[in-house]
């Protein structure tokens, strides 16, 4: 059995209130029709069609990939006239299985299990029961308990909206017959659109069986229509995220203050305390800790580091044993070996710091290389930018930085040398040597403050 994929993406989304098509809204930092995309491609479809419409060029732009193919629904005259767009790019030996764009967090457990209730003489239809079905389309059935057809809350009678079992919208039926249905749908309803639901009435009027898999859960067949119901979607996944990593052995001081905004993947014993927001490509190993009100985006952890609150890590390599914060900011291009410490108000970028360096209290460390266990003082900062351009500091091994300290790049301060505190060095400061540049202390005995006159 070959599949073929259509998502439905041209709707405009009015009730967002934005000026951003609906599908384009971000999902954990990604557009809703990025995560329909990425579940859609894991079952290895024929074709994969976008039908798109409202917000064509943006949506087309953004998420265009490889093994998708965009269909145009230049007027939305409804969810069967959409299917119909693609309909001709699928062959009709195909099944064809209808995604919807706003409805992101469906799994490939329930399409596959949709997939395997379609065949050629099935439909499958996934549905649910809800408690507050408003809105939806009911499936009705027959004394037997067949599905029979389904009709659009607009449409139903008092009776019928009293039914609980509704049409999540997704649903799988052989291609040939698809495409003489959707040939014969007419807009006589009470929202004057091509029903993609009133298929189900011919089917069964021509015999064929229409089989409804119940979705696993309501989080998957969830649609966004506001932005409620993207918050909504937003705290789900949050919470699949959240369960997934604690049957993994991650120590979540609470699952729903965590937020992955791409991928995480933890070793053993990793603790993570609440706000903590992971972006981009994100690994810890085993035993790392992370403190509250951390933000880190694609960034790697070694072993037993410890990450306090309030720190802020992006592109960085982090080493085994390190200590991080609190509030450090290490940007792009910050590698730390082993053991190395970071304390608070530090901001490192593209530097490497080798093993067991340490720079504990309010730096800048930009543009430079930090030799094994050298130790930096409070205050320093390296002046890496003359206004146009930026210059390397090198500090090699063992040397002792004193605390206020400027280096002025390009310079080298050579392994074991001292920079005495408060030193502005702009020449490069030899092995073991003692470097100090500021005015010599002078004191006057018995000094008499004034007085007010
Ligand atoms: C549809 C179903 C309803 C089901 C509900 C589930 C129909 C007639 N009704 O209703 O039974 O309970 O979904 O959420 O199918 N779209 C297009 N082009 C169009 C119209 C819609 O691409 O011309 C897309 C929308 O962007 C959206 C999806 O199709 O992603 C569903 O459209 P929507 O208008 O939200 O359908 P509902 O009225 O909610
Ligand atoms: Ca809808």
């Amino acid at each position: 059995m070959t599949v073929s994929i259509i998502v439905l993406a041209a709707g405009q989304g009015t009730r967002m209130r934005s000026q951003l098509p609906k599908v384009l809204q971000p999902l954990a930092g990604r557009p809703l029709l990025d995560h329909v995309l990425d579940t859609a491609q894991a079952l290895d479809p024929r074709r994969l069609l976008v039908v798109h419409g409202h917000g064509a060029d943006a949506v087309r732009e953004t998420c265009d990939r490889d093994g998708v193919d965009w269909v145009l629904q230049a007027e939305q005259l409804g969810t069967g006239h959409a299917v119909d767009q693609a309909m001709p790019e699928v062959s009709d030996e195909d099944i064809v299985l209808v995604l919807y764009g706003d409805v992101p967090l469906i799994t490939r457990t329930s399409l596959d299990a949709l997939l395997a209730a379609t065949s050629d003489s099935t439909l499958g239809l996934l549905t649910i029961e809800l408690d507050d079905p408003a809105g939806y389309g009911r499936i009705l059935r027959n004394t037997q308990g067949r599905i029979e057809r389904i009709v659009e809350h607009k449409d139903a009678t008092d009776k019928e909206r009293d039914i609980r079992e509704i049409n999540t919208g997704l649903l799988a039926a052989p291609a040939e017959k698809m495409k003489r249905w959707l040939r014969s749908l007419d807009n006589r309803n009470a929202q004057g659109e091509y029903y993609l639901t009133d298929i189900i009435a011919m089917s069964v009027a021509e015999g064929m069986e229409v089989v409804g898999v119940a979705a696993q859960s309501a989080a998957e067949v969830h649609g966004i229509n506001d932005r409620s119901q993207l918050a909504a979607a937003e705290a789900m996944y949050r919470e699949r995220q959240a369960q997934a990593l604690m049957q993994q052995g991650v120590h979540l001081l609470d699952p729903a203050r965590i937020d992955i905004r791409g991928e995480l993947s933890c070793g053993l014993d990793v603790q993570v305390d609440v706000n903590v927001v992971f972006e981009g490509k994100v690994t810890l190993a085993d035993g790392v800790r992370i403190g509250p009100n951390c933000v880190l985006r694609d960034v790697t952890v070694g072993k037993n580091t410890v990450i306090d609150a309030f720190s802020h890590i992006e592109s960085a390599d982090i080493g085994k044993s390190c200590s991080i914060g609190p509030y450090a900011r290490l940007r792009p291009g910050s590698l730390l070996k082993d053991d190395v410490k970071v304390g608070n108000f530090v901001e490192i970028k593209k530097s490497e710091l080798a093993r067991g360096a340490k720079v504990n209290h309010l730096t800048y460390i930009g543009d430079a290389s930090i030799g094994e266990v050298v130790n930096i003082g409070a205050g320093t900062i390296t002046c890496n930018y003359d206004g146009v351009n930026k210059h390397r500091t090198v500090i090699e091994d063992g040397a002792f930085i004193g605390s206020n300290a400027s280096l002025v790049a390009p310079v080298r301060v050579g392994r074991n040398a001292t920079v005495g505190a408060g030193s502005v060095i702009s020449k490069d400061v030899g092995d073991d040597a003692l470097a100090v540049t500021r005015a010599r202390q002078s004191e006057i005995a018995d000094w008499q403050r004034p007085t007010k006159k």
